[in-house]
């Protein structure tokens, strides 16, 4: 059990200001995501007080809806998707902010519309010109949005248009950097704000503060005490009513080139000089630049996918991959991914990141394991059952915290040792579970604070890393080479070997 002591560390990270009055733009507005996550996030921060009472929404779809109809399927979503409406009265006040206005991504009719409408809004609703456009399309209407967009000048002002990308940004390097040359021709960088939610996450947060704040682990988080490390996304979900989407994207792109990726270099990167946005980001990129996957020379011996098949899952019978709505019954798409990284500089030389994601896995669990090296000599060899080396763990979710693991002499005559576990967690110190990561990123967006944002040449580097696998897995294959792991399962058997053949084994979680 932790404590709060009386005078908590105050740290740059949280602000407490009052965002300008803004409007927010959102361009696929009739989709998933605006009425599962971002309608339910900005309502949740309304109720906390946080948004000023200008604050405005206008979502643009090609449906035609009536403002009315926008605002009832908004509500429908809080309902479902979050802690429910609560207060009528804050309803009503979020219900007069939200407003719809149809246009299609490639007309600039819809543009000069749209624009014409956010003026009068303006002067209606006292937002004095503050916009930020948030991108939640499909990945292939970036560009066109971006462009027509800067055709309206509707980004020209630096400082009062900001512009949100959601991911994926880019299928590749190669379309990551086209992206890249795109916005930068029609924003400044500081303008930019790309969207990874893992970073909105209050213990991926806390990993800086834990990291940085601590005099007493950063002299041991590196190759003289770390054996290897292993980050794992683990998911119980299928690919739900995604398929679309996630035939031409797998977990590749889907998880690993961007949240794995950051949990990656918030745990390997070097001490920030400052906590500001470019601080913080240059050196995650320096770490990027970096890191490689692990043999390049042999794939198989860094890199692994997998896809789920039929299996069990909670006591229900659950279809495989291939066999799930909207899937090619000869897709090669990987469902699981592993991953051995190295990272070739002074802090890191010779100590492997492990990396694993899939869905269909026995628990939805992410967490972060630092595994130190074992004692030089065991002279409790006699004793100890089996030797276990000290494991730090940062669990990002659920049940977030933080426990560290050690040896102990077990009660009796008997000297007899076992590891235990010195836990820290968010719940029960605390009495609080953590926010959505959505809130916590609308509201750094809307203040300016990129920190938890990544920037144009992270992403470019972050492809690069994961290049070797993804052009040799996207190279025709016969789908029956594609490893198979049983739905419920913790992956495929090629995924334990790749580790194993170094003499370690992944966390049972
Ligand atoms: C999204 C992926 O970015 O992250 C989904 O597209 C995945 O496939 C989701 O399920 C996982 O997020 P979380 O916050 O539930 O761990």
């Amino acid at each position: 059990m932790v404590k709060i002591l009386e005078n908590p560390l105050r740290v740059g990270l949280q602000q407490e200001r009052m965002p300008e009055p803004t409007i927010l733009v959102i361009f696929g507005a009739s989709g998933d995501l605006t009425q599962r996550k971002l309608v339910p996030a900005l309502y949740h921060l309304k109720q906390e007080r946080r948004l000023p009472s200008e604050f405005t929404i206008v979502g643009v779809a090609r449906r035609e809806w009536s403002h009315d109809y926008f605002r009832e399927q908004m509500r429908k979503g809080i309902e479902q998707f979050s802690d429910g409406i609560g207060s009528e009265e804050v309803w009503k006040d979020f219900a007069e902010g939200l407003f719809y206005c149809s246009g299609d991504i490639d007309n600039p009719e819809s543009y000069r519309k749209l624009k014409e409408f956010l003026n009068t809004l303006d002067s209606q609703r006292r937002t004095r010109g503050n916009r930020i456009f948030y991108l939640s399309v499909s990945p292939n209407f970036f560009p066109e949005a971006i462009r027509q967009l800067g055709n309206a000048e509707m980004l020209s002002d630096p400082i009062k248009t900001r512009l949100v990308i959601e991911k994926p940004f880019g299928r590749d390097l190669g379309s990551a950097k086209a992206l890249n040359r795109v916005v930068n021709q029609i924003c400044k960088e500081n303008q930019i704000y790309r969207i990874d939610h893992y970073l909105g996450k209050e213990t991926v947060q806390n990993l800086l503060v834990f990291r940085f704040a601590n005099a007493i682990f950063e002299p041991l988080w590196n190759r003289q005490f770390v054996d290897h490390i292993q980050l794992t996304v683990a998911e119980t979900v299928g690919v739900e009513e995604r398929a679309g989407y996630y035939e031409t994207s797998g977990a590749l792109r889907d998880m690993v080139q961007n949240h794995l990726m950051q949990l990656f270099c918030l745990t390997a990167m070097e001490p920030p000089v400052d906590l500001d946005a470019d601080s913080i980001r240059t050196e995650k990129l320096k770490v990027l630049q970096a890191t490689q996957l692990s043999t390049l020379r042999n794939l198989d011996t860094c890199a692994v996918r997998g896809q789920y098949t039929s299996g069990w899952m909670k006591g229900e019978p659950v279809p495989g991959y291939r066999s799930e709505p909207g899937v090619n019954p000869n897709s090669i798409t990987p469902t699981y991914v592993a991953m051995k990284l190295s990272v070739d500089n002074w802090r890191w030389k010779g100590v492997p990141f492990y990396m694993r994601t899939g869905k269909r896995l026995p628990k939805k669990i992410s967490e972060i394991a630092i595994q130190f090296r074992e004692v030089p000599v065991l002279i409790f060899q006699s004793a100890a059952q089996q030797a276990s080396p000290n494991v730090l763990t940062l669990r990002i979710q659920p049940n977030e915290g933080i426990s560290l693991r050690f040896e102990v002499k077990t009660p009796g005559i008997a000297l007899r040792t076992r590891p235990v576990d010195m836990d820290f967690s968010y719940g029960s110190t605390f009495g609080q579970t953590t926010g959505d990561a959505y809130d916590r990123l609308f509201l750094d967006c809307m203040l300016g604070d990129q920190t938890l944002f990544t920037r144009g040449d992270e992403v470019e580097e972050a492809w690069r890393v994961v290049m070797p696998a993804l052009t040799a897995w996207e190279a025709p294959t016969d789908p029956a080479s594609i490893p198979q792991y049983e739905a419920g399962t913790w992956g495929p058997a090629e995924a334990e070997q790749m580790i194993e053949r170094d003499g370690r084994r992944w966390r049972r979680l």
